[in-house]
Formats: C-alpha cells, sequence, structure tokens
C-alpha cells in the first residue's frame, strides 16, 4: 500500500482530541492575493499568482506542487524572508495573535517582525539539516535562538530548556555536547525542529523537511512531528512535492501550480475524490506497495516558464481533460461546499468525468483509474450518480471567486 492509500490521519497521536477539529480552527495566518515576481517588467518571472491561504490554529495545511511552482516562494513571502530579486507585488498577510493585536506581516517594520519571528511563527527551511554550523557544538546552536530572544534567561536555564528540547524530539541529552558531524541526517533534521520549536511558537514553516531522509527515517520524523503538534498545539505549514506524503499527515491540502493554488481541500477530500486534474496527475504519480501493479502515468510535459505562462489554463498543456475555453480562459479559483478548484470541469457548465466528480467517501480503489478509464473528452459524461447532477458543489461561482488573471 502506498502512503496515499493508507488512512490519512495514521500518524496521529493520542492527544488530537484536544485540538480543535482541523479546518475548524480560528485563523492563524490568513493570506489573501499575494502575488511574488523575481524580477520586474517583461522579464519578471510570476511566481506566486493571487494566493489566498488560510492556516488555522492547530491545523496541518500541506502546501504541494511540482519543483518551481512557487512553494518555497509563498513561505518566504509569507514569513517575509524573501530575498532579493524576489518582489511582493500585492496582497495582504494577516497574523492573528490570541489576546493581542492582529498584524499585517507585509506591513510590519523589521522590529515587530523580529518580535514574531522564532518567538510566534518558526521556520524550518529547505535542506535546514545542513544549516547547522559545522564547527558549534549542538547545545550552542539550541541555546543561540534562547539567547537571541531571551536574554533574561540564565545559563543553567538554557542548558536546561536545551537538553528538554533535545529529548523533545527524541535525542538523548547527552547529545548536547556532540557535533553534527556525529549525528545522523534525520538526528540533524530533528535538532532543527527543536530549535524550531524552542520558545513555543504558535506557528511551523517547514519547507520540504523531510526530502533527503530515506522513506524509514522521513516516517519517524513525521510521526514525531504530529506527536509534538498533538501535545504542543502549534500550526503547521509543511510544504513538499510529495502529496501522497501530505495525505497521511495533513489536516488540509493546498496544491500549487504554475505559482497559483489550483485545489484546496481537507486531506482526505484530495486522496479520495480530487476535483483537479493536476492533483490527480500528483496522486497518480506514486506507486502502491502493495495490490494488482499499475501502470504509472506520471504527468506528461514540464511546468512553464513563469515569465511567459501559457494563455488560458496554465495546465492545458499537459492536461488530458484540455477542451476549448482552457486554452483561453484562465479558470479562478471556484469555491465548492467544503472545498475549492481552478478547472472548468467544475463550474457547474459541465459534467465532469466520473474520477473527478467522485464523493470523498468513496474508497480508496476509486481514487487511482486504470489509465483507459480516463476519460479524454470532459465532455463524455460521468454514470456516477453523483455526477449526473451538473451543479452538486458549486455555489455562486461568479460570487465567490477571485479572478488570477
Ligand atoms: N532568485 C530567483 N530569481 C529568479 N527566479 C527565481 C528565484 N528563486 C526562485 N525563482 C523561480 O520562482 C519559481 C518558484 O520557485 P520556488 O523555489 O518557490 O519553487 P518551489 O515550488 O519551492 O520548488 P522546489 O520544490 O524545487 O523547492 C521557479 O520558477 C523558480 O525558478
Ligand atoms: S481548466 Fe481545462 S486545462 Fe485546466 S485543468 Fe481544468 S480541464 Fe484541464
Ligand atoms: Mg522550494
Amino acid at each position: 500500500m502506498s502512503i496515499a492509500e493508507q488512512e490519512p490521519d495514521v500518524a496521529r497521536g493520542a492527544g488530537a482530541a484536544a485540538l480543535p477539529v482541523p479546518g475548524t480552527g480560528d485563523p492563524l495566518i490568513e493570506v489573501t492575493g499575494l502575488c511574488v515576481d523575481y524580477g520586474l517588467g517583461e522579464g519578471a518571472v510570476h511566481a506566486v499568482v493571487d494566493a489566498d491561504l488560510t492556516l488555522r490554529r492547530g491545523e496541518v495545511l500541506g502546501l504541494a506542487g511540482e519543483s518551481g511552482s512557487g512553494k518555497s516562494t509563498l513561505a518566504y513571502a509569507i514569513t517575509r524572508l524573501l530575498r532579493s530579486p524576489g518582489v511582493i507585488t500585492g496582497g495582504q498577510v494577516l497574523f492573528h495573535q490570541r489576546e493581542l493585536p492582529t498584524v499585517s506581516l507585509l506591513a510590519a517594520g523589521e522590529q515587530e517582525l523580529r518580535g514574531l519571528r522564532w518567538n510566534q511563527i518558526a521556520v524550518v527551511l529547505q535542506s535546514a539539516m545542513n544549516a547547522l554550523n559545522p564547527v558549534l557544538r549542538i547545545e550552542a546552536q539550541l541555546t543561540d535562538v534562547l539567547l537571541a530572544h531571551r536574554p533574561d534567561m540564565s545559563k543553567s536555564a538554557r542548558h536546561a530548556r536545551a537538553a528538554e528540547l533535545l529529548e523533545l524530539v527524541d535525542i538523548p541529552a547527552d547529545r548536547l555536547g556532540g557535533y553534527p558531524h556525529e549525528l545522523s541526517g534525520g538526528m540533524r533534521q530533528r535538532v532543527m525542529i527543536a530549535v524550531a520549536l524552542a520558545l513555543d511558537p504558535q506557528v511551523v514553516i517547514m519547507d520540504e523537511p523531510t526530502t533527503a531522509l530515506d522513506v524509514v527515517t522521513q516516517r519517524e520524523i513525521l510521526e514525531e512531528l504530529m506527536r509534538l503538534r498533538d501535545k504542543l498545539g502549534f500550526a503547521v505549514l509543511f510544504i513538499t512535492h510529495d502529496l501522497s506524503l501530505l495525505v497521511e499527515i495533513a489536516d488540509s491540502i493546498a496544491v500549487m501550480y504554475a505559482g497559483r493554488l489550483v485545489e484546496r481541500a481537507a486531506a482526505r477530500e484530495i486522496f479520495r475524490a480530487p476535483r483537479h486534474p493536476y492533483s490527480l496527475g500528483l496522486l497518480n504519480s506514486f506507486p502502491a506497495l502493495h495490490g494488482p501493479r499499475r501502470f504509472m502515468e506520471g504527468i506528461p510535459g514540464s511546468p512553464p516558464d513563469l515569465r511567459h505562462p501559457p494563455a488560458g489554463c496554465p495546465f492545458h498543456p499537459r492536461c488530458g481533460y484540455v477542451f476549448g475555453k482552457c486554452r483561453t480562459e484562465n479558470p479562478p479559483l471556484l469555491k465548492l461546499s467544503t472545498r475549492s478548484a481552478a478547472c472548468w470541469l467544475q463550474d457547474g457548465a459541465r459534467q465532469a468525468p466520473a474520477e473527478l466528480a467522485r464523493r470523498a467517501d468513496a474508497g480508496p480503489e476509486a481514487r487511482s483509474p486504470e489509465p483507459e478509464a480516463r476519460s479524454p473528452e470532459p465532455e463524455v459524461h460521468s454514470p456516477e450518480p453523483e455526477a449526473r447532477s451538473p451543479e452538486p458543489e458549486v455555489h455562486s461561482p461568479e460570487a465567490e471567486v477571485r479572478s488570477h488573471d
């Protein structure tokens, strides 16, 4: 069985019941209409286009997409860690603090940002495990952040906290005196997670935190992370190219393609019933470990040049369901009942093919259609009962959509 074919909540710890029901907690970070370019003018790379995203208190929100889809850029922009030539050209990012005024992260000054980083919002950057200083002991790297943000803390209190943090991520405290090269890759990544948790933040943003690790270590770290989330209650924005991994650990998932968010839904909904052909393609790109052998389809073609994205739907040159309108009009993110998708197949004007119209409570075996079962023409309607009504989920798209153009 592939990760994607297991139940999404296998990694949950016992403490999860104390947290808000996923997707129902108060908004913690609210991103609206965020646009980020690299460079200016004609040659600018439109790395993030009109992104709307809400991370709720205690939630694990997964952000998936192929390499170059804009995931890291979105995270850097939210946390104001974007470096030149990156430019935020529009939008708003609000951080709703508990019992404190809401902060507009894009308008905040450096001092205000310094107060929020690590304290409230911690970031584990891509390849973070290689970011440990090779000539400093683990303790120094853990106490560094305490020294900077808790200057009143005594040396012995810092030492005690460093030991506590290391044990929190299942590394014996006697490793405090060691150097990074004495730790395995998995242990180094755990140290980075410990550093991120040092000040008990409300949000942890993790950019591909386990990509460089083997699958066994990856699983151990993710289980660890979920256990800590359940215990401490922080929210996680978890970035990866591996949608099947997110299906297992995330409460909700946002899928990015060519700088745009193309689908957002509860993890279980995406896993069982994707609405966007790109999400379906990503899910079908991962092999099952059990069951009959199946031809892996992958997604044909390559992501577009973000300086000159194709007209219409940016996914249309690679989409097996493309039809006339897709080539000329860019679909907005259509608000469906509990989710949203940027695809003309979901606008209520036509019947979506069965594999993009099934209900989320359909069995997992229904998720991955054999290649021949995939309808190349969206106009060929599905015989499935839930697909008969063309508008079962569409709630006034005109009123709810945000234009991507
Ligand atoms: N410094 C830069 N200058 C110009 N373009 C950039 C720069 N950094 C990123 N880009 C472009 O912005 C787009 C988004 O990049 P980003 O790193 O955010 O993607 P990603 O989804 O995180 O990819 P990956 O999975 O490989 O980490 C890509 O097309 C990339 O080439
Ligand atoms: S809008 Fe058209 S091209 Fe784009 S994903 Fe939907 S069917 Fe495919
Ligand atoms: Mg990245």
